[in-house]
């Protein structure tokens, strides 16, 4: 890099300004910022399998606050991916050991969804299906977090998005669910309003 580009340390170590707070799969072919092409410096970034964002989780609830109180990150993209193992290892019988505890939580999605991936015959069209509906249920996780709620009951303007990336085709998908105000999330998980 330094051969290319004699600068490029001494601005990047200057540089932790990042818009965007990426959650993302940890599967190895998946780098976020060659996925969306920004550099380095411009995206602060969580990953675990099959991107998951649980309100017990400490750890991603410390990137998530950190990410919004102190970066001052304006969008949340929660970003999942076709053809996961991590999803496709919760719809299958076979234990895989301690991660089927974290994956349970994809059990939960598959169970609430029962309804329509049991109209899908094909195990990998329903396997992305489920990955889809993963998204969505972790962009809502993330919307009924104590961090976003306060941030959003402070006037700070965050939007939380749900994005689907395909290893066929390289293409991001938008998955058209955007959330920015309290107002979008159920009453039940209000905590300001
Ligand atoms: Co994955």
């Amino acid at each position: 890099m330094v051969a290319q580009d004699p600068g490029f340390f001494a601005r990047l170590e200057k540089l932790q300004t990042p818009e965007l707070l990426w959650i993302g799969c940890s599967d190895s072919r998946l780098p976020p910022n060659e996925i969306i092409g920004r550099a380095p410096g411009e995206l602060f970034v969580h990953r675990n399998v099959a991107n998951l964002v649980e309100h017990t989780d400490v750890n991603c609830l410390s990137v998530l606050q950190y990410a919004i109180d102190v970066l001052q990150v304006k969008h949340v993209i929660v970003c999942g991916h076709y053809g996961c193992g991590g999803v496709r290892a919760a719809m299958s019988p076979q234990p895989l050991g301690l991660i089927d505890n974290w994956l349970r939580h994809i059990r939960d999605v598959h169970l609430w969804n029962r309804d329509e991936l049991s109209t899908i015959a094909d195990l990998d069209v329903r396997a992305d299906r489920l990955a889809e509906l993963n998204v969505l249920a972790q962009v809502a996780n993330v919307c009924h977090t104590t961090i976003l709620q306060d941030a959003w009951r402070r006037g700070r303007a965050v939007t939380v998005h749900g994005w689907i990336y395909s290893l066929h085709d390289g293409l991001l998908r938008d998955l058209g669910l955007c959330i920015g105000s309290p107002e979008q999330i159920p009453p039940e998980y209000r905590l300001f309003y």
